[in-house]
C-alpha cells in the first residue's frame, strides 16, 4: 500500500518536524559571534519519533550546517564518544530516542559540563582521562605470569562485574556538581575505574589505588548526590561503587 500525506502505510511511522536548540561555541568566532562566545541556535529537522538525537544531529550537519561539531563513532552505545547534555541531563545521543524527549517541544542540546569546550558539543577530555590514568587502570601483579589465564571464581568476578561496564563516556563525572565547582576532584568515573581493580582478586595494586583515592582529590569529595548514577548510560551503580571504596578505606577490609 502506498502512503498518502494523510495516511501512512501500515507499519510506516509518520515523520514530524523536530526543533533542536543547540548551545554552540566557535573558537574562531563567526560573523555574529566573538571567538569563544557561546550562543544558542535552533534547527528544525524532519525526523521520526523512533529516530535518535544522534540521527537528528547528523541531519543538521549533513543537510543544514556542516560546521556543527560533535563527537560520535560507533552510534550504538559502545564507544562512549557522544555524551552530551540533552534536556538538562547527561545522555548518549546515540541511545536517546526523540519519542522519549517530548519532541513537540524544542530539544535542548549542550556540551557536557565541567570540561573546557573546544567547539560546539566537543569538550577537551584530557582532564578526565588524566584522572583515569592516575588510578592505574590496569592489572598490577608481582608474581610470575601463569602459563594460561589467571583463574578467578564466579563469585570473585561478580564483585566488580558492574564497574567493568564503563565505556569512559564521562557522563557520570560531568554530571557531578562537586566536579563542576571543585577543580581538583578525580570525579566518579576515576573511582569506578579504580573499583574495577580494587575488588579484583587477581590484582595486587589495590592499596596503591586506595592511597590515591584517600587523597583530598579522592573519594571523600563525593557528596552522594546520585547524579552520576542517574547519568550512567550503562546503568552502573556509580554511587554504590564509590561508597564501597569509602568503606574499604574506613574498615581496611576488601
Ligand atoms: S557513538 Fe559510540 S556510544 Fe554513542
Amino acid at each position: 500500500m502506498t502512503a498518502t500525506a494523510e495516511s501512512p502505510a501500515v507499519g510506516e511511522v509518520k515523520a514530524m518536524l523536530v526543533t533542536l536548540r543547540i548551545l554552540r561555541t566557535n573558537p574562531e568566532g563567526t560573523a555574529e559571534h566573538a571567538a569563544g562566545e557561546s550562543y544558542w541556535q535552533e534547527f528544525q529537522v524532519e525526523a521520526h519519533a523512533t529516530d535518535r538525537v544522534l540521527d537528528a544531529l547528523h541531519k543538521i550537519k549533513w543537510e543544514q550546517d556542516g560546521s556543527l561539531a560533535f563527537r560520535r563513532s560507533c552510534a550504538h552505545g559502545v564507544c562512549g564518544s557522544d555524551a552530551m547534555r540533552i534536556n538538562a541531563r547527561n545522555r548518549l545521543a546515540c541511545k536517546t530516542l526523540l519519542k522519549d524527549l517530548n519532541p513537540a517541544k524544542p530539544i535542548i542540546v549542550e556540551p557536557i559540563k565541567g570540561l573546557p569546550v573546544e567547539k560546539d558539543l566537543i569538550v577537551d577530555m584530557e582532564p578526565f582521562f588524566a584522572s583515569y590514568r592516575e588510578i592505574m587502570p590496569f592489572l598490577v601483579t608481582t608474581g610470575n605470569a601463569p602459563a594460561r589465564e589467571r583463574l578467578q571464581s564466579p563469585e570473585d568476578r561478580q564483585r566488580f562485574d558492574d564497574t567493568t561496564k564503563c565505556i569512559l563516556c564521562a557522563a557520570c563525572t560531568t554530571s557531578c556538581p562537586v566536579f563542576w565547582t571543585d577543580g581538583q576532584y578525580f570525579g566518579p568515573q576515576a573511582i569506578v575505574g579504580a573499583h574495577r581493580f580494587i575488588f579484583d582478586s587477581r590484582d595486587e595494586g589495590q592499596w596503591d589505588r586506595l592511597e590515591i583515592l584517600n587523597d583530598k582529590a579522592g573519594v571523600w569529595k563525593c557528596r552522594t548526590a546520585f547524579n552520576c548514577t542517574e547519568a550512567c548510560p550503562r546503568g552502573i551503580e556509580v554511587t554504590k561503587a564509590i561508597s564501597e571504596v569509602k568503606k574499604v578505606l574506613t574498615t581496611g577490609e576488601i
